[in-house]
């Protein structure tokens, strides 16, 4: 049952059972700020978190960043053609190297300088070079040129990120010691890379920022009982009482079929429908029923009440057809819509009148994506 927070009821935790009445996160876990801040260490920094798409990082040099709660890392190729990370932190006194956004669009760099006193590292995080004053001691009159210490490149290297990858999707884990990756990605793992998807160029980025926690975003992201209200457009060509929702360990799969039958070259996959895949803790793989593509979105938190959408677009070609531009145009709609619904359910969640909701019985999906926030919590 709902439980309004009218100061007598207490809320529990999410309960495993979605038939138990505390089936939903209590809602104080969207609003707080206390939370976001443990969420940075219980959730950001113990699982793999999406980077980016290595097709946008193809020469050696090649890079972009991203901001994965407080942390900032560099995601690089090297010169053997690995994809690496590193947090943006100059081994010398620790000034941050590169500049930062949430994700910046991919640049090159022969090399990783620290503009503070330019100490330079190669691409593997090996130090490099350092400026002639740290190698003799002119301004120290009690130390002589020959007891200057020689910086070691590796002693003195950039802090390495985890990475790893399924297929072209590269994921970064600040943990020290992590579960894998395949754990976490399970059997998505093998379903996308059974696809071409690192065939396909990376064509468009729309980032948004949205007034609202990221794991309402994520919900609403994870049923479509609000499509037949709210998505005129997107339901014409679907049948939606024969849509599926598949929940897995760590992700789960909507599945939903055309009402008419698309051509097979439109898709990537050969499915007879769209499939959207939830992958905890924030993103997304879209793979579409009618165009010859796939989307990933990252929700990426500012903070509790804010979250950045990065929603990328790949194709075959990424210059686009009008066709593909149309197709990006309308998945743009239902992203605005879904921003209006989801910043309207922030407004009331954030009045602090509702304690805990009440989940129906087909937002099991939405009940699986609480379940594991709250485990993360409890951990
Ligand atoms: S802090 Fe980076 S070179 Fe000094
Ligand atoms: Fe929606």
């Amino acid at each position: 049952m709902t439980r309004w927070d009218d100061g007598k009821t207490q809320t529990a935790p999410v309960s495993p059972d979605i038939t138990d009445e505390n089936n939903a996160l209590p809602a104080k876990y969207f609003t707080e700020p206390d939370v976001w801040e443990m969420e940075k260490e219980k959730v950001f920094s113990r699982y793999w978190i999406y980077a980016g798409h290595a097709n946008c990082i193809d020469e050696p040099g090649d890079y972009f960043t991203r901001t994965v709660g407080d942390s900032q890392v560099i995601v690089v190729r090297d010169q053997d053609d690995d994809v690496r990370a590193f947090y943006n932190v100059c081994a010398h006194r620790g000034s941050k190297m590169v500049e930062d956004t949430p994700m910046t669009d991919p640049g090159n760099m022969g090399r990783i300088q620290c503009p503070y006193h330019l100490w330079t590292y190669d691409l593997e995080g090996n130090l490099r070079t350092t400026p002639k004053s740290f190698e003799e001691a002119s301004l120290n009159p009690d130390l002589e040129d020959d007891d200057v210490q020689e910086f070691d490149g590796e002693d003195n290297g950039l802090m390495e990120v985890h990475t790893d990858t399924v297929g072209p999707f590269v994921f970064v884990n600040l943990d020290d010691d992590p579960m894998s990756l395949d754990e976490q990605t399970g059997k998505m793992k093998d379903e996308l890379e059974e696809l071409p998807l690192g065939d396909y160029e990376h064509a468009r980025r729309i980032v948004s920022e949205v007034e609202c926690n990221w794991k309402v975003f994520g919900g609403n992201y994870s049923e479509c009982d609000h499509c037949e209200a709210n998505h005129q457009d997107w339901i014409e060509g679907i049948a939606l009482d024969e849509s599926e929702l598949e929940v897995n360990d760590y992700h789960w799969v909507l599945h939903y079929t055309h009402a008419q039958d698309v051509d097979d070259e439109l898709r990537i996959h050969d499915e007879h429908e769209a499939k959207f895949y939830y992958l905890w803790p924030n993103f997304t793989v879209n793979m579409y029923g009618t165009a010859d593509g796939y989307g990933t979105y990252i929700i990426d938190p500012i903070d509790e009440k804010r979250f950045n959408l990065v929603a990328d677009y790949f194709f075959a070609d990424s210059d686009l057809s009008e066709e593909e531009e149309q197709f990006i145009e309308t998945s743009r709609q239902l992203q605005e819509e879904d921003f209006e619904l989801v910043e309207r359910q922030y407004e009331g969640l954030s009045m602090g009148a509702l304690g805990q909701a009440q989940l129906g019985p087909n937002e099991h999906t939405v009940h699986k994506l609480h379940r594991l926030a709250q485990e993360a919590y409890d951990a």
